[in-house]
């Protein structure tokens, strides 16, 4: 997924409703939610005696010659603050810390439950995407359960409360304001929704020139040998160009909001002042009351003004949970089954494919594995052989159970592969697959990886026998040099060499070979080749390879074409029963 596209979904609304898994994340954390909720009444409640604090002072201290008076007045606002100040403490931290808190949980939730889904899933799903709903859409919840709840509960209280109070100050200034508020704050939310719209297509066009500038910086060999830079000049500029031209039209928005919302707020002011001035002066109110008054008032407008803004993020928030929600209904078509069946005691890896049938689930019509039966003795090597498609990967991908067949049955010790636990079955199985991956991390911790326990002694010993102890002698750090994304670089050979030793260290019952030689040199294959005729010795392995020169010393040759078994046997059968392994035979050794 581009990074235009996650900006995109940030935008996305959905109904309010859509936040309510939210509350499950919630609920552990109740008595910090109900201590947030008592500092938010708490403060609201303090907030609203200002208003009559600014009275006492304005009309017991301004008014009145007595110096004591005044100090009174003036002591009763400083409590007040002194209370508002520790409220708003208590209720910014608590209310934080669950927004952080319930991101971290959500989090973990997506990732811990993800992982484990079957790999068919990632198909139909991009990690892109995936990675924007952990990052992004939690960062949304965040907000709202971090902030703008808060900010709405706070405001809908401050709203009714500046009512009740504009009501008790002055009920004929209440009903004035009523019918003028809308006035106000209406054009205002209209053209505060427009700059928020533009400000929204800007982070796009920023999305945009980030994501040009990762794509042309991380291929830069590419751009130079293809003399690219000019091109890239121009259309990296026309990005810029476009972000900028968006920003323009939003400042320019943003500074007409402001001069609205200065005409029509302070005109509104005005026009109260204008109103109660006239009553101050007939004294038929007092000048503490006005001012009261014009607090409840501007506490009133703002609270409404907060709430349509707080609807936005609700809104965005609701989008972000249901996508995050669906991520954790997907179920796992990989699981254990209910009644559970164990291995023998001791594995022994004799393998039986009986009569199994395939098709990968993004294209149910074409069989990658059609009615294939093999067998593959205990300690025995079967290679299996066949052109590029033929179904030779797909077969790994079956034996550790990646994907479940839709015909026939697999089974491990006479046990069908259906009926163990996932993490049972791979225990016993060692993979060398056909593209190795590095993990980040040192070439030690990346040889460990599913021996997390070995000794160091045990991963050189592994490291030797996989005849990648010398080429790793020789990087910077020897066994702790960083691989992966931020660290040096590894030829194809010297990965496979990686993975090989991976797979000896583990030690498994059954070992798959995925073309493991493919990426190598003649010498280091030859050398390779001498570890894996060690490594295969005792246990039952299964190798795929395209050279027949890495294939004859197998038990069996087994041949695929199309998802279907031609042909099995040894190398001198095959010559003599097969013409499409005689062919390849003879292109690879002459005739
Ligand atoms: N993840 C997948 N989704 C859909 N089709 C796939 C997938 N992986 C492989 N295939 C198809 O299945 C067939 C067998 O592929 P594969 O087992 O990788 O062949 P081989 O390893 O023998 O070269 C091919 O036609 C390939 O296009
Ligand atoms: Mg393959």
């Amino acid at each position: 997924m581009s990074q235009t596209s996650r900006a995109d979904a940030r935008a996305t609304k959905g109904k309010i409703s859509a936040l309510r898994p939210v509350l499950k994340f919630i609920s552990p954390y109740r008595w910090r939610v109900a201590g947030a909720a008592l500092a938010l009444m708490f403060t609201a409640g303090v907030t609203l005696s200002i208003g009559q604090g600014i009275r006492l002072l304005i009309d017991g201290g301004f008014a009145s010659d007595s110096a004591a008076a005044l100090a009174d007045s003036v002591e009763f606002f400083m409590i007040l603050i002194v209370l508002l100040a520790i409220g708003t403490f208590t209720r910014y931290y608590l209310v934080s810390w669950i927004g952080e808190r319930v991101t971290a949980d959500m989090r973990k939730a997506v990732f811990n439950h993800i992982i484990s889904l079957h790999p068919g899933f990632f198909e139909s799903t991009s990690s892109g995407e995936i990675q924007s709903r952990i990052t992004t859409d939690t960062t949304l919840i965040q907000t709202v359960v971090g902030s703008s709840v808060s900010v709405a509960l706070r405001n809908v209280l401050m709203f009714l409360g500046g009512i009740i109070w504009l009501f008790i100050t002055n009920v004929k200034f209440t009903l004035i304001l009523l019918g003028t508020v809308p006035l106000v704050v209406i054009p205002i939310l209209i053209f505060g929704r427009k700059v928020r719209q533009l400000s929204r297509s800007t982070q796009d066009k920023i999305a945009d020139v980030g994501s040009y500038v990762n794509e042309s910086l991380s291929n830069i060999k590419t751009v130079h040998a293809f003399n690219h830079q000019a091109e890239d000049r121009q259309r990296f500029g026309t990005h810029v160009e476009d972000a900028f031209d968006i920003s323009v039209v939003r400042i320019k928005q943003r500074a007409w909001l402001t001069v609205a919302v200065i005409i029509l707020v302070f005109g509104g002011i005005s026009v109260l002042l204008w109103i109660g001035g006239q009553d101050v002066q007939s004294g038929a109110i007092t000048g503490g009351e006005l001012a009261a008054f014009l607090f409840y008032a501007i506490m009133v407008a703002t609270a409404m003004a907060s709430i349509s803004e707080v609807m936005g993020d609700l809104q965005r928030a609701a989008g972000a949970t249901e996508r995050l929600i669906e991520l954790l209904n997907v179920t796992n078509l990989i699981t254990s089954p209910v009644s559970l069946k164990t291995l023998p005691n001791s594995a022994q890896a004799d393998i039986n494919i009986e009569e199994i049938s395939f098709s990968y689930p993004t294209r149910p019509d074409h069989q990658a594995i059609d009615q294939l039966t093999l067998h593959i003795g205990r300690g025995q090597t079967l290679a299996l052989v066949g052109a590029s498609g033929a179904g030779k990967s797909t077969l790994i991908d079956l034996l550790l159970r990646f994907y479940d067949v839709q015909q026939g049955r697999i089974a491990f010790d006479g046990v069908d592969i259906r009926d163990i636990d996932p993490l049972e079955l791979r225990e016993h199985i060692g993979l060398v697959p056909q593209m190795p991956t590095l993990f980040s991390g040192t070439v030690l911790d990346n040889i460990r990886y599913g021996t997390p326990s070995a000794s160091e002694a045990g991963v050189i010993e592994a490291a030797k026998a996989a005849y990648a102890h010398e080429f790793i002698e020789r990087l910077p750090n020897g066994y702790k040099s960083q691989v992966g994304e931020a660290g040096v670089r590894l030829s194809g050979g010297q990965r496979q060499r990686l993975a090989i030793a991976r797979a000896i260290l583990k030690n498994p019952q059954l070992l798959l070979l995925d073309e493991a030689t493919s990426a190598l040199d003649a010498d280091s294959e030859h050398m390779v080749q001498k570890a894996l005729d060690s490594l295969t010795k005792e246990r039952t392995t299964l190798v795929i390879a395209h050279r027949l020169a890495t294939v004859v010393n197998a038990d069996r040759i087994a041949v695929l074409d199309q998802g279907k078994l031609v042909a099995t046997g040894t190398h001198s059968e095959l010559i003599q029963s097969n013409s499409l392994y005689k062919r390849w035979a003879e292109l690879q050794f002459g005739k």
